[in-house]
């Protein structure tokens, strides 16, 4: 999976920090028995001990080891059983001063198998899921609460945005089309992975791209997946404080790296030789590693290809699935209620 360098640090440091909490409690354990059976306390420095002598024989007499090596473990066996006993007369767990790590599966080093441990891959849905909340209204918006009545069933003229949409034709009933696009997406977030197609929202003010896009979003990344969304605003403003270095974050690589991107609001942005090219090598940059990546914009294919360059434009459509939103503005419904 494509995680930025940033986040990884982040959910790294989240491992360290379990791993220091997990020893600190293991510490505490061990202070406490120590005052309530000073006898544990021995027993627990002779094992302790154990591999002090190991080293020490290694070194003088390797001939003997493997029999040293043998009444060693024995005697180890013997101190943690009498450990356990003692533990147990004293009404503790048997296993109570046994390092209990945050995460059985990599003993909180972060990595199992060869590979990074599925602990870090939580720790980085929650950091993603944290910091997309914080700046859009992915808590409020999910597939569950994504409503169809709001869709009138009765047949209306919907603007045709781009070639190739999914609308029947130019008249449809918004209902219908709704669902299908609600359908849609919902497979499209329930089996993603990094080959899945990309997909070009289009649509008026209100009708629930950037619902959708969330729920997506959302629900990709609780399966583990890293998401980066911009609204296309604010995505310019943090490529050009990174460009002239008064930001250290790093907005564009993240959303050129991401398992998914999401770019809302495209058009709404204010329109620079920056910000068309910092939005182009990006999507671009995605398109040519086949990475899945979502725009959604109130604007028509005509308006686009004179803001973006046909041949960008072009390629887009080819590329992307197109999504033609339909019906009114629940915005406004929401706001009469
Ligand atoms: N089908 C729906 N069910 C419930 N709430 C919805 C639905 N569609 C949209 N909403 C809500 O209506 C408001 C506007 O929707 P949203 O922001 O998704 O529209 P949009 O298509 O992105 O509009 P814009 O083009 O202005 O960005 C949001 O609060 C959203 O949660
Ligand atoms: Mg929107
Ligand atoms: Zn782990």
């Amino acid at each position: 999976m494509g995680y930025s360098k940033n986040i990884l640090d982040k959910a790294f440091g989240e491992v360290e920090r379990r791993r220091s909490e997990a020893l600190y409690r293991a510490d505490k354990r061990i202070a406490e028995v120590a005052r309530v059976c000073p006898e544990i306390e021995r027993l627990r420095r002779d094992v302790a001990g154990v591999s002090v002598q190991l080293n020490r024989l290694i070194q003088q007499k390797p001939e003997c080891l493997e029999e040293a090596l043998e009444e060693l473990k024995t005697a180890n066996l013997s101190s943690q059983e009498k450990i356990a006993e003692l533990l147990q007369r004293h009404g503790y767990d048997r296993e109570y001063l046994t390092y209990k790590p945050y995460c059985e599966l990599c003993q909180d080093s972060g990595y199992s198998g060869g590979a990074i441990c599925r602990c870090v891959k939580n720790i980085i849905s929650t950091i993603n899921y944290k910091e997309l909340a914080g700046k859009s209204a992915l808590a409020e918006c999910s597939f569950d609460n994504f409503e169809l009545s709001y869709y009138p069933k009765e047949e209306q003229n919907i603007p045709i945005a781009g070639y190739g949409s999914n609308q029947r034709s130019a008249v449809d009933i918004p209902y219908e089309v709704m669902k299908d696009i609600y359908d849609y997406c919902r497979d499209w977030a329930e089996n993603f992975t990094l080959k899945s197609n990309s997909i070009l929202m289009f649509g008026q003010t209100g009708l629930g791209k950037t619902h959708l896009s969330l729920a997506i979003i959302k629900r990709v990344i609780e399966k583990g997946w890293n998401a980066v969304y911009f609204s296309a605003g604010e995505f310019v403003r943090k490529a050009q404080d990174e460009q002239f270095g008064r930001d250290g974050g790093n907005a564009l690589s993240s959303a050129a790296e991401a398992d998914i991107f999401v770019l809302d609001d495209l058009g709404t942005e204010f329109e620079t030789k920056f910000s068309v090219a910092a939005i182009y090598d990006t999507v671009n940059t995605r398109m040519n590693r086949n990475l899945p990546t979502i725009i959604s914009t109130n604007l028509d294919i005509s308006e686009l290809e004179s803001r973006y360059s046909q041949r960008i434009i072009s390629r887009l459509m080819g590329d992307f699935i197109l999504l033609q939103f339909a019906g009114r503005d629940i915005r406004q419904i929401k706001s009469r209620n």
